[in-house]
């Protein structure tokens, strides 16, 4: 079912009269400090509710800190069923105002599908701008919702009854519009770039991923082409297909076209769709292992932002493009050892076969700058270095050309997805001298997330790349604002505002 998001009025004696199952405030002030006075809003919800909130709130131990939250019912003193506080925090940051917001809505709507409300209004008066922030607020709604349940017994399933989400802000009405629409095309793409993250690697094989490509190129009328093995071997793809030998899986190359009559530019978004990371010879440990289905969350965020691009009708030309494969011990898998050559001619000695996404990547960016595009995308959960370095929730990105990424990193920063720059050291390209080929494709452990971006970067020739390592955010371990636990469709709303952003 489809929630629908829309306008309300802010006035708090409005605000008191609406008959919602459940009433959301954004607090972001010292709830607990008796000498704080209570915004017009809360002054207006304590009257009604005959003076007791400050006591509550002191009961519950709330004080609006971002985290905590506290649920009253109103016993009809006030239109709305439930009313259900939020900390927000007293100090907010502007340079992560996106972000506050998301995490803010994201848990309302969470609690909202909890206590079985149909019905919700929202109410900010501790988040500044809201008006600005109304894409980042509906988002999070909508995804705060989002659960992957199918596998579930039904009765332990818990139904999404809301239907309908009201913001109470002021805002212009056509921005507003504007604003719902890009946050219900960017939650639809997120959440099926959640879901094909969080589909066992049994499921979700390279050939799913090509029909699910396929889907949203035909509902979005756009072209699409899968190469098989034959294909990927005419283009001379050496390293790609040495990844994807050991599985039963065939290795399927998607290339999705989606083309504006007047584009402003030409983009290519790559990403990584090693459908399952075993390490392959160089075997990972059972934990290393146990989540590395995930390993194709690039490529599916990649794909699922091409279903958005075309609803909105974006004007840019953009490929999607994903080396799907899966990298698996058998008799037939790669060795250590072995020398491939890639697509662009350069050969590759294989020292470690789990440094396999960077032999996926580099023929899909040698495919990638052929088509000749303004500027070139990959999106990857390519190392556990980026992990060490940035921590779980932040992705590393690495550039030959300093204006796109910084152009990108803030379309990032206005998404509320954390994203940090990282460098490309010329002097660590020495690790990746082989004695038998051109390159080796792995380096030392230090710094092992960029030796894996210098890897690439001798994929991309002079076309402007950023390479974002996502190996960290792309899945959770816990739920958090907008993201349930699983896999997080990271990546998604920034290129989808990013391309906004270029397509004017
Ligand atoms: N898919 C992994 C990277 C990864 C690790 C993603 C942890 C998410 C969480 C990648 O293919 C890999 O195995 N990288 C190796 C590189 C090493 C062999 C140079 C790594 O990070 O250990
Ligand atoms: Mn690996
Ligand atoms: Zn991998």
């Amino acid at each position: 079912m489809t929630i629908q998001t829309r306008l309300s009025p802010a006035e708090p004696t409005q605000i008191l009269s609406l008959a919602v199952d459940l009433l959301t405030i954004a607090t972001g002030f010292d709830a607990n400090d008796a000498k704080s006075t209570f915004d017009p809003l809360l002054a207006a919800i304590d009257t009604a509710l005959g003076g007791q909130l400050r006591a509550l709130f002191n009961e519950e131990r709330f004080r609006g800190k971002p985290g905590q939250s506290v649920t009253l019912a109103t016993l009809g003193k006030l239109g709305a069923r439930r009313v259900l506080f939020i900390g927000v925090g007293a100090e907010p940051e502007s340079d992560q105002a996106a972000a506050r917001a998301l995490r803010f809505a994201g848990t309302a709507g969470r609690l909202a599908v909890r206590c079985s409300a149909k019905s919700m209004a929202l109410a900010c008066p501790g988040i500044l701008n809201a008006a600005n922030l109304l894409q980042s607020l509906a988002e999070g709604v909508l995804l705060g919702t989002y659960a992957f349940d199918r596998y579930f017994d039904k009765d332990d399933r818990v139904p999404v009854l809301l239907s309908d989400v009201q913001f109470c802000v002021t805002a212009d009405a056509a921005l507003a519009t504007t604003a719902f629409k890009r946050a219900q095309n960017t939650a639809a793409a997120v959440s099926n770039a959640r879901d094909m993250v969080n589909e066992p690697a049994e499921v979700m094989t390279p050939t799913r991923m090509a029909e699910i490509a396929t889907e949203i190129a035909s509902r979005g009328s756009m072209q699409i082409q899968v190469l098989d093995r034959d294909a990927c071997e005419k283009e001379g793809m050496g390293l790609y297909l040495a990844v994807g030998r050991g599985s039963a899986q065939p290795p399927k190359f998607i290339h999705m076209t989606y083309k504006h009559p007047a584009p402003k530019k030409r983009i290519v978004l790559v990403g990584k769709g090693v459908t399952f990371d075993s390490g392959g010879h160089s075997l990972k440990p059972s934990d290393g292992m146990l989540d590395m289905k995930t390993d194709m969350a690039g490529a599916a965020a990649v794909i699922s932002a091409m279903q958005a691009i075309a609803a909105e009708q974006l004007a840019v030309e953009v490929h999607a493009i994903a080396a799907c494969c899966e990298n698996m011990l058998s008799g037939s898998a790669y060795r250590l050892g072995d020398v491939y050559r890639s697509r662009a001619g350069k050969t590759v000695e294989i020292n470690n076969t789990d440094a396999e996404g960077r032999l996926t990547l580099a023929d899909a960016l040698s495919f990638g700058i052929d088509l000749k595009p303004d500027q070139i995308f990959d999106f990857a959960t390519l190392t556990g270095a980026i992990v060490v370095a940035l921590g779980s929730h932040t992705a590393g990105v690495m550039t030959n050309a300093d204006d796109v990424r910084t152009n990108f990193l803030s379309a990032a920063s206005a998404t509320g997805e954390p994203m940090w720059p990282m460098p490309l050291p010329s002097r660590l390209k020495e690790q990746l001298k082989s004695e038998v080929a051109d390159m080796k494709n792995t380096g030392e452990r230090w710094g092992g997330a960029l030796t894996a971006g210098l890897f690439l970067k001798e994929f991309v020739g002079n076309t402007p790349w950023v390479h974002v390592d996502l190996a960290g955010p792309s899945r959770a371990d816990k739920d958090f604002g907008h993201v349930a636990r699983g896999g997080s469709g990271f990546a998604v709303a920034t290129i989808l505002n990013y391309l906004r952003g270029i397509s004017g």
